[in-house]
Order: C-alpha cells, then structure tokens, then sequence
C-alpha cells in the first residue's frame, strides 16, 4: 500500500508540533496515517494527535494532504469506461433526508451519470442504503461490474461500496467517535471528501446541514465546513459546490426508512411536501448546471421539466428494477398510534434532533453499528414548524409494530407556543 519513509520521524514529535500550532509536513501526515494503518503508532498516540487538530486546526495545505493520503489508503473506482459527465452529491445527514432518492433519478433523466455510493444510518439520522432496503428484494451490494453497467444502461445506481475504499477513514473515524473529536472542521472535511474523491466523479455537490438536527449547529461552522470541502473538492480538479440548508425541523412530511421511500416516489410523481421538493429541485438543478456547464436557471428549468413529465419517476423505477426491488412492496407497518396536539397554538418547533432519537429507538435506526432495524416503522409528521394547530389535533401518525408506545417523550419535541416565531429559509447559502 505505501512505501516506508518516516525512519527519522516520530509520532511523539509531530503531536508536540501540532499541539504546539506547527504546520504538519506531508511527510509527517503521511507517517502517521501509515504507521497507524500498520499498529505500530498506538490509538492512545493518534487520540492525542486528533485531540490537537480538534483544537489546532489545520491549514488547507495540511487538509489537501491529509485527504490525498486518507484516499491513498485504500481502492478507487474506475468510471473512465462511461461516457459522459458523472456528478456526485453528499449530504452531511439530517432526519428525514431521502432527497438522495429523488435527486439522483431526476438528474440522470437529465442526461448525467450518478454514481452514488450510499451508508447505513447511524444515531438520529438515517441512510439511504437502509432506505432502499425497505423495498423487497432491492439490491444494495452491487458488484464493480454490475455497478458499472448499470451507469451505462441507465444512467444511475446506488450502493454500497464493493471496494475498499478509504480504510484509514474508517479507523480514524472509529477512533475520533469515542475520543471526543468528531466535530473538527479539518477532519470532517477530509473525512468526507476522501470518500467522495475515492468515488471518482467529474463533480460534486454537497448539502450541508446546519442546526439542531445537524452536525453543524450554526451557519458559521457550517459555512467554514462548505468552504473547506468545496475547496478540497478544487484541488483535485472537481468542481464542487456545497448548499448550506436548513435542519431545525425535520425534512419533508415522513421519517423512517419505508416511509420516507414512499414520500420519495410521491415527489417524483410531482407530490408532496412542497419544502422538500423545492430542496430537491435545488440540488438537483446544481447538479446539472455544474454536470452541463449550463446556467443554474436553464438546468432548473430541464430538473422541473423533467419532474413533471414523469422521466424522472420512470428513471427511479428503472433503478428500482435494475436492482431487483419490488415498487410494489415496500415494508411499511399497518398499525398506527396518533400524537395529538397538548394545546392550540403555533408549532414553532419540531426539535430535529430529538424526534431523530425517538425514531431511532421506535427501531428505525442504529444506535450502535451492530443494531437490526425495522424497515417499516417512522413517524408521518400531520403538521411542520410554522403551521397554527388546535388542541386535540393529531400532529403526527406514528407507524408502530405495538400500540402502547409511550408518546410522553414527543410533549417536549412538539413545541407550541401562543405566538408564531419566524420562519428560517430552507436554502442559507451557496458555496463556489
Ligand atoms: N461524516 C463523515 O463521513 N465523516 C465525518 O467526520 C463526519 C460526518
């Protein structure tokens, strides 16, 4: 995998360097992440390194290298064999986000390739491959080849990775999860755009999420995460552009893996929430005017046009059958238990972040890797931040395996208020 270099180099000096605000050399990033990779600088070593980049930072040099050697670790995709430009997206995870299942169908029946490479959930958010599973039968592991021939037939495919791609993101991430240092701009950034680069398309968009059901809780830290990826993303000549979106309150009207696949299918039929079908359509436009080189108002208006003539659905079925699902099976539970408003008033606020963890422990998510989830369970949200509701009125049906869930817990989730609060944008800001 690497070369040995770094006889003269010790892990001990270069955590004195970083704690002490020095600039890592290539070289020395490059030591550790081998040395680390081969046990022979211990996780206690690396801990203590992390620690003083959480708190030090890093200079984009520092980011670049760290990002080219994270790559360097494991395999990288191929695409060279497909004709045409292949655009990627990422989102940085919130609750309720399945904008990947609408996005990536809408953008291939553009005329772009998407090869999108997906996770499982983990804590309150979820994954898109967990998603798709909720369809009968849907093939999640796609081989390289069938990977690859289905970009070429039909313009689209989502799995899980078939190569080893970026081990070093997975021990460091490992690590940094129960080290405390997890929220360092250089290492998320790095961390995502490793596996992102590994991927290996023409170009990228990103769609970072900022509050309370975020990793970035305010626009500040998110803006310098955008800025840091998209500048990655630049030097190693993909053009990148990320959207700073709205995750105070939960995205569109369904959260759970079932249910949010069946509010996909109802977007893609021209459906549906109408703030998530605006960030899809958002996205998706990025996605094209990048893929195209074209004006971002010419691609919305080829993304709605090809929403509303229904090649986009037919594009997401064509996806669906590639990948053996059944449409028409998708486990979604037949029991129901309604949560109804305490009092009248303004929903100011459906806390992301903790109805993510309720979802969770319904079964809907992992709370460690090892967790078996239930496809079919999730909650419909009835009403969204910002509407007036009247006392006695369900604000959200919950799909239930057992009906004597407690739902005491939602009281401090569903926040009503006698007077309405301002409403945040969907879409902050855009980053070039
Ligand atoms: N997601 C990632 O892939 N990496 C991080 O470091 C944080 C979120």
């Amino acid at each position: 995998m690497y070369n040995i270099i770094g006889d003269n180099m010790n892990i001990v000096d270069i955590i004195n360097k970083k704690r002490e605000k020095g600039t890592l050399s290539r070289d020395e990033i490059f030591y550790v992440i081998n040395a680390y990779m081969n046990d022979t600088v211990k996780d206690y070593q690396v801990s203590a390194l992390l620690m003083a980049i959480c708190l030090n930072g890093m200079i984009e040099q520092e980011i670049t290298s760290l990002t080219s050697i994270m790559i360097e670790s494991g395999d990288t995709f191929d695409l060279s064999s497909i004709n045409g430009i292949k655009v990627d997206k990422h989102s940085t995870g919130g609750v309720g986000d399945k904008t990947t299942l609408v996005v990536a169908p809408i953008v291939a029946a553009c005329g772009l390739i998407v090869p999108k490479m997906s996770g499982r959930g983990l804590g309150h958010t979820g994954g898109t491959i967990d998603k798709l599973e909720s369809i009968s039968n849907f093939k999640v592991d796609l081989s390289n080849n069938d990977f690859l021939n289905q970009l070429k037939d039909i313009g689209v495919a989502i799995t899980t990775s078939s190569l080893n791609t970026v081990p070093a993101d997975k021990k460091l991430y490992a690590l940094r999860d129960v080290t405390g240092t997890v929220s360092s701009i250089p290492l998320i950034a790095s961390s995502i755009m490793s596996k992102k680069l590994a991927t290996n398309a023409d170009k990228i968009v990103l769609d970072v999420k900022v509050g309370e059901g975020a990793l970035m809780k305010n626009i500040e830290q998110a803006t310098l995460l955008a800025r840091t990826m998209v500048q990655i993303g630049k030097s190693f000549g993909k053009e990148t552009v990320a959207l700073l979106t709205n995750m105070n309150c939960p995205l569109g009207t369904s959260i759970g893996n079932g249910l949010e696949v069946r509010e996909a299918i109802e977007t893609l039929k021209g459906n549906g929430d109408e703030n998530f079908k605006e960030l899809c359509i958002t996205i998706a436009s990025y996605m094209v005017s990048i893929g195209k080189g074209i004006k971002v108002e010419t691609a919305r208006s080829e993304v709605v046009n090809n929403l509303n003539n229904g090649k986009a659905y037919e594009k997401f079925l064509e996806m669906v059958a590639a990948q053996q699902g059944e449409i028409n099976n998708i486990d979604i539970s037949n029991k129901t238990v309604e949560y109804r408003a305490l009092k009248s008033g303004y929903l100011n606020s459906i806390r992301a972040f903790e109805l993510g963890k309720y979802i969770m422990k319904m079964g809907a998510g992992r709370e460690t890797k090892e967790d078996i989830i239930d496809y079919g369970v999730g909650i419909i949200l009835n009403h969204n931040c910002g509407d007036y509701v009247n006392k006695g009125e369900s604000l959200a049906t919950l799909y239930v395996r057992n009906e004597d869930i407690d739902t005491k817990l939602l009281d401090d989730i569903f926040i009503i208020e006698k007077n309405s609060k301002k409403l945040e944008p969907l879409i902050y800001d855009i980053i070039k």
